[in-house]
């Protein structure tokens, strides 16, 4: 899922022959999930029409203060908050200058002086303009303030010259965004490997033993990370979520206890933070019958022996990862994951009861409560369990940091 989604850009168009490049940058936009807000200044609709950047954007563009047919006011300081990031693409020499001096005589330069937001500007201009020493000194002065310049190519422009001050490509505009916001992010670069679901323990070709969890907890996790520019490898036991739109993340199937650990194990050393959120069988039938197991008897045993404990293997072998541990209780909770934390040397357990309502497996929501080696307890509210994988990767980077 791009970083860009459901972002709100105010593309402010500016007077330069790359304006009809504009066309692509808000399609682009759109296409990553995107609200564009266009605002032209005066010259840039001698380059492409209101109209054509009004119909891909899905929204009215603006171009002057007052609107001459109905003489209302658009305010500028309203579409400069509204927005996450505003975009000037083309950036021409005038408006740099006017941004850098800050004059607003127009509705574009009115809302980029309003503007409380990070700023990308992408110059286009011809090659003397470009390298003309006040025109550097403006663009050192807008980066000095914060804003960020994606810079121009080398190539041919339309004076017909060569050099540098070709705005860059619509494509490259997005991916230095992207790239941006993604650097910016809580986990950008760190490696977190999760797991989530049931195993299924077989006991003949039919049957198996399991358990009700449905893996929601565990992918709002790994969706949530993912968004916080993690790198995800999500182990899942057998379940219906679908990681639609995280095409980043990396996701194994695995059905029984043995099968989740040897992927858990394989994977151990590459991740920086681990999130044991599946419900591990803790025993397994001793055989697995190869036909099914026909019913003649009124009753029937099945001798169990213990799975290994993935989480405890972890807590024994760790290395420098931060070790994150569940806790599914029905009494004494807080004692037991307590003692969970500390058998199994995590740095942190999450806490949920079935005593709660809509705690637990298969519920949208989840009631929880963070305890970590420090002896520090949060408690939290019953809410979405995106919310609360939000709350979870909070709490683990407040402590990583420290
Ligand atoms: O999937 P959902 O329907 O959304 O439900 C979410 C959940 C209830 C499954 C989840 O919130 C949760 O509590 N997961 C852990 C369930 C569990 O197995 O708890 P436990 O207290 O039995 O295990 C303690 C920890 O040891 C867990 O991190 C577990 O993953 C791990 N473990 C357990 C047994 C085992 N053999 N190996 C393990 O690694």
């Amino acid at each position: 899922m791009s970083v860009l989604e459901g972002k709100k850009i105010v593309l402010i168009v500016t007077g330069g022959i790359a304006a009809y490049k504009t066309a692509s940058l808000i399609r682009l936009l759109i296409k990553r999930g995107c609200k564009v807000q266009v605002i032209m200044t005066p010259e840039a609709i001698n380059f492409i029409t209101p109209l054509t950047l009004s119909t891909l954007s899905n929204n009215p563009v603006y171009t002057q203060f007052f609107d001459g047919k109905t003489g209302e006011w658009t305010s500028h300081v309203d579409l400069a908050l509204q927005a996450d990031y505003i975009v000037v693409a083309p950036a021409t020499s005038n408006t740099l200058s006017k941004m850098a001096s800050a004059e607003a005589d127009n509705l574009a330069l009115a809302t980029y002086l309003s503007a409380k937001n990070i700023v990308f500007f992408a110059p286009a201009m011809d090659l003397d303009m470009y390298k003309n020493p006040y025109n550097k000194e403006n663009i050192e002065k807008l980066i000095q303030k914060g804003d960020i310049c994606i810079p121009p190519n080398k190539g041919e422009l339309a004076s017909g010259l060569e050099g540098e001050g070709r705005m860059a490509e619509p494509e490259e505009i997005v991916n230095f965004i992207e790239n941006f916001i993604r650097k910016e992010l809580l986990f950008y670069k760190k490696k977190i490997l999760i797991t989530a679901g049931p195993t299924y323990e077989p006991i003949d070709p039919v049957r198996f033993i399991g358990n009700h969890s449905s893996g929601k907890m565990g992918f709002e996790i790994a969706k949530v990370a993912e968004k916080l520019g993690a790198e995800v490898t999500l182990i899942s036991g057998p379940c219906n979520q679908k990681l639609s739109n995280y095409s980043s993340i990396l996701r194994i199937d695995v059905i029984s206890s043995e099968e989740m650990y040897k992927a858990v194990d394989a994977h151990y050393q590459w991740a920086d933070i681990v999130i044991m959120a599946a419900a591990v069988a803790d025993y397994r039938p001793k055989t697995v019958s190869k036909i099914k197991i026909k019913k003649e008897e009124d009753s029937f045993s099945l001798p169990l022996i213990k799975n290994k404990d993935i989480l405890l293997h972890l807590g024994n072998t760790k290395d420098n990862q931060f070790l994150v541990g569940f806790a599914l209780e029905t009494n004494d909770e807080e004692n037991n994951a307590l003692k969970k934390l500390q058998k199994k040397n995590l740095d942190m357990i999450v806490l949920n009861s079935l005593r709660d309502d809509g705690a637990g497996f298969s519920y949208d929501t989840n009631k929880i409560t963070i305890l970590d080696k420090q002896g520090n307890i949060e408690y939290f509210d019953l809410q979405t369990k995106e919310k609360v994988a939000v709350n979870i990767l909070n709490s683990i980077h407040v402590r990583i940091k420290t």
